[in-house]
């Protein structure tokens, strides 16, 4: 998976770009991983976050020269003693400075001195990524064995969007791990369809039920799974986060749209994970033209129907067709005078008969549009549960490949 085992010695370059900012969590999860990063920023990217953060948050000094610390010929050491250099954000200034061999900052002194894996992660103003001088400078240093991640499209600094923005930090330390080692690539060529984000009934032409799902838990199982070497489709209900490069993504609206796509799309697949929030109930007769409201009405009634339970639907496909598929469910619970949060989880999996279920507790300032999960694991054969504390959306995504791995193991 896109995490490693071992403890990592990483150099994290950051270029001058606003997207240094960004920098910043991807220390962080690097870190909660145990890995130890000396940040190296240029003396541009001083401008938007100064030295004293990145001491704060890596623990050691930080430098944008060759002029200090010279007794400990850092200009050498860091870079020879990294098993991994990660530039993010890499500017268009710092492509091109790399990839003429340029010396002149620490930074670029490590990228000379480096033998391990380096990977740069660019992110600047779309017209400055198309420039034929850039992208001249990113195929000589793709040539040389390094990785260039493509920058997402989406927004960008001001209020345009383009291509140019910096890939979400879970994107970039999946990628980058995945470069060490070759990474632990365990989903080589299993093609995986994961649903994320959240449907929408429509009541009439501008209003609609929805639900306060942001695709990020679906999405970040969609990085992970493609750094673990997986072929990934993404359907996306509603989702207005940028979706990385290298996942084939396909965006729905409603609930019947949604089940239409992974029907297709998951037929082939070894692996279903339905991440998203599918309402449970739509409007019984969507009226085709918009509703008014009237003087003589205070109130007006809305009749809702069952949807279609597609995970349910899935499982019988899958059972009735011998298809050789892991399906994951999730599920949003609260323990109450019944059951507990586990017994509901356990009860709800035997009645949608997944191999998997990830059971949020809700209630706990986590969940909708946070960076970070906590979940129980179920599993149906053998009957177990696997307990994931409070941790970053990537890291709960990788548990539950872990798990589903197992199940390919075992089939
Ligand atoms: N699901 C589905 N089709 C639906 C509703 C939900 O496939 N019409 C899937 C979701 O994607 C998720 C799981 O089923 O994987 C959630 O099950 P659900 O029964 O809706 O559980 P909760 O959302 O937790 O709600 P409740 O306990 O109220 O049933």
């Amino acid at each position: 998976m896109a995490t490693s085992s071992r403890h990592l010695n990483i150099v994290l370059g950051v270029g001058g770009g606003i997207a240094a900012y960004k920098s910043a969590s991807l220390l962080r999860l690097l870190k909660e991983q145990g890995h130890d990063v000396h940040v190296v920023p240029t003396v541009a990217a001083l401008n938007f976050v100064g030295a004293a953060t990145w001491e704060a948050l890596s623990g050691h000094p930080v430098s944008a020269t060759v002029w200090e610390n010279v007794d400990e010929v850092p200009h050498v050491r860091l870079g020879q003693e990294a098993d991994l250099v990660i530039v993010a954000p890499a500017t268009a200034d710092l492509l091109s400075r790399a990839a003429q061999g340029s010396a002149n900052d620490l930074l670029t002194n490590v990228l000379l001195t480096a033998r391990c894996p380096v990977v740069f992660a660019p992110a600047m103003h779309t017209e400055m990524w198309t420039h034929a001088a850039t992208q001249k400078n990113v195929a000589t240093l793709r040539s040389r064995g390094v990785v260039v991640i493509d920058p997402a499209v989406g927004r960008l600094t001001g209020a345009d969007s383009g291509a140019g923005r910096i890939p979400e930090p879970e994107e970039i330390v999946s990628i980058a791990l995945g470069c060490v080692d070759g990474g632990d690539r365990d989903l080589i060529g299993r093609s995986v369809v994961i649903t994320a984000g959240g449907t929408r009934e429509y009541i009439d032409p501008v209003r609609f039920i929805g639900n306060r799902s942001t695709g990020k838990q679906g999405i970040a199982l969609a990085v992970t799974a493609a750094a673990r070497g997986a072929n990934v489709t993404l359907i996306c209900a509603n989702v207005s986060l940028p979706i990385p490069t290298g996942i084939t993504v396909v965006h729905v609206e409603t609930g019947p749209e949604l089940r239409e796509q992974v029907l297709a799309h998951g037929r082939n697949a070894e692996a279903i994970v339905m991440a998203a929030a599918v309402a449970d109930f739509t409007v019984t007769s969507e009226s085709f033209t918009k509703i008014k409201k009237s003087d003589s009405e205070q109130s007006i009634s809305l009749e809702l129907v069952k949807t279609a339970d597609i995970l349910k639907e899935l499982v019988t496909r899958r059972n009735n067709e011998h298809l050789r598929q892991v399906i994951v469910g999730f599920a949003a619970e609260t323990g109450d005078a019944s059951a507990t949060v586990l017994e509901h989880g356990q009860a709800k999996l035997d009645r949608k008969g997944c191999d998997l279920l990830v059971v949020n507790e809700v209630g706990k300032n986590l969940g909708f549009g946070t960076d970070d999960n906590a979940a129980v694991i179920i599993t149906r054969e053998p009957r177990a549960h696997c307990e994931v504390a409070r941790t970053s959306k990537s890291n709960l995504a990788n548990s539950i490949w872990d798990e589903v791995r197992i199940h390919f193991e075992r089939s």
